[in-house]
């Protein structure tokens, strides 16, 4: 076992969680209902991915949610830090690992579809990998051929859409197109992502997702509008407003998440 799954199970101790969380810009919140947590932040683990993103807390929250065990990592390193799309690869190694079978990816994202609003929550039902880069580069295997064909479990949407109309929170669903950032898109590259097919753009998930399957993780995404695309209001856009209006849209994805975890890690 790697060093950080070494690290992992020795803070678990007992726990045997079987559901990851990553949460992203701004979502940090979801860590306060956390039940019995045990918090580690990334620099006391050894071989664990640190970001140095503002907004990106860092650290690994261990506890319950919803009476289900989980491992929440608030933050995550971006493409954009390092060039390397698979910077997020030992964490998620090491998750599966400990024992994770699934894993919840949340993120900030810009709106390309005027239908969904800032504030608003969105289930990835797909994904363009617009960067172009991919994390299995360089993966000897055969098991880099990894069929995306259902990237994001159709059993996991299904629970999460029920839960988020049990809670009576509006879910949007949609494509999330990846672009590498840090610089926010331009106007013509956000009428183009309408046009290839995208709702919403983002900085992230994309690559966490390819590795996950790749290692027989399950997956389930969920974006947080926090402002639409460069262009459509005028406005410009800015990494403090992903900030300001993500905890909003992150509550209720927060509730939406809680409600559908007992349905998630069956
Ligand atoms: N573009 C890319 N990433 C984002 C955006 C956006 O408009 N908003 C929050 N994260």
């Amino acid at each position: 076992m790697g060093l950080l799954a070494d690290a992992l199970r020795s803070h678990l101790g007992t726990r045997a969680p079987q559901v990851a969380l990553v949460l992203g810009s701004g979502l940090g919140g979801l860590v306060d209902a956390v039940e019995g947590a045990r918090r580690i932040p990334y620099p006391a683990l050894p071989g664990m991915p640190v970001s140095a993103v503002s907004g990106h807390a860092g650290e690994v929250v261990l506890g319950r949610l919803a009476g289900v065990e989980v491992v929440v990592l608030s933050g995550r390193i971006h493409y954009y830090e390092s060039g390397d799309p698979a910077a997020m690869r030992p964490a998620l190694e090491a998750l599966a690992e400990v024992g994770v079978r699934t894993l919840v990816l949340t993120n900030a994202a810009g709106s390309v579809n005027p239908a969904i609003r800032p504030g608003e929550v969105m289930l990835i039902e797909d994904h363009i990998a617009f960067s172009g880069r991919n994390p299995l580069i360089g993966e000897p295997s055969d098991a880099r051929f990894v069929g995306m064909t259902i990237a994001y479990d159709e059993g996991l949407r299904a629970a999460t859409l029920r839960a988020a109309e049990r809670v009576g929170e509006g879910l949007h669903r949609g494509v999330y197109m990846w672009f590498s950032g840090p610089s926010f898109e331009t106007p013509a590259e956000i009428r183009m992502a309408r046009i290839l097919g995208a709702d919403a753009v983002g900085m992230s998930t994309v690559p966490e997702t390819i590795l996950a399957r790749f290692l027989g993780l399950r997956v389930v995404a969920a974006s947080v509008v926090t402002n639409m695309g460069a262009g459509i209001t005028g406005d410009e856009l800015s990494h403090a407003e992903t900030k300001e209006v993500a905890p909003r849209g992150g509550a209720r994805l927060a509730r939406i998440l809680t409600e559908a975890l007992p349905e998630i890690a069956a």
